[in-house]
């Protein structure tokens, strides 16, 4: 691959929560020395900023208002700093709390289009690795790949609450499993870009099978086309 074409290169990985794709979309930006966009986060920091400002959450008109006066960056360096209006959200975000709001701010058109409009300015800058759910569908409709990351609904929960966990939250697999269950529900079933594969996305189940596993199965991916 030439230096211009790694550039430009975008790589869309999609999936539930869980299914593995910000370690994986993190670890194969690094090694192709592409920036890597959580555009999760970004709905996370408007789910917070919403929480704290005491708007309802089901005012949409206020929340996308919010989406569209927020000040959202993200950090390129390694430690991943998420900023939002200059304050450091980046475990905040975390917290079971926003993980329960964030499926209601993103279900909204207004956040949505903010986002998505940062989102596109973000891969001008360079050659990306960006994840999230509709990535491959709108985001990013181009994107040189697209892979869709599944993986049960058992694994993708454990290894969330083994995440939070070491994270020093009290939370029970019970709890997490549940919350997961209706998050899904509301992104794949949300009006506005629900969670979905691309027609043109490959489709990987990471049930079972290691960090290195995955990210060696993309980079192969990225490398059949060289040759
Ligand atoms: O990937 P995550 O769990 O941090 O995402 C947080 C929420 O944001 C999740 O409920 C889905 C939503 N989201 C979305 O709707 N579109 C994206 N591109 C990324 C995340």
């Amino acid at each position: 691959m030439t230096e211009r074409q790694q550039q430009a290169l975008q790589i869309a990985i999609d999936g539930p929560a869980g299914a593995g794709k910000s370690t994986i979309a993190k670890i194969v930006a690094k090694k192709l020395h592409l920036f890597y966009i959580d555009t999760g986060a970004m709905y996370r920091a408007i789910a917070y900023k919403a929480l704290k400002s005491g708007a309802p959450l089901n005012d949409e008109s206020k929340i996308s208002q919010i989406a569209k006066t927020t000040k959202v960056v993200l950090d390129h360096s390694d430690e991943r700093l998420v900023w939002c209006d200059g304050e450091n959200v980046t475990q905040a975000i975390r917290n079971p709390e926003i993980s329960r709001a964030v499926s209601v701010v993103a279900s909204y058109q207004g956040v949505r289009e903010r986002l998505v409009e940062l989102q596109r300015m973000e891969a001008k800058r360079g050659g990306v690795v960006m994840d999230g759910r509709d990535i491959g569908t709108h985001v990013l409709p181009d994107a040189d790949y697209k892979i869709f990351l599944t993986a049960t609904s058992e694994e993708r929960a454990r290894r969330r609450w083994v995440e939070l966990s070491k994270a020093g939250n009290v939370v029970t697999y019970d709890e997490v499993a549940r919350d997961m269950l209706k998050r899904d529900r509301s992104d794949t079933e949300r009006e506005v870009s629900p969670l979905r594969p691309a027609q043109d996305a490959i489709i990987l189940d990471t049930t079972g099978l290691s960090v290195e596993e995955l990210v060696a199965e993309i980079i192969m991916l990225t490398q059949e086309d060289e040759s």
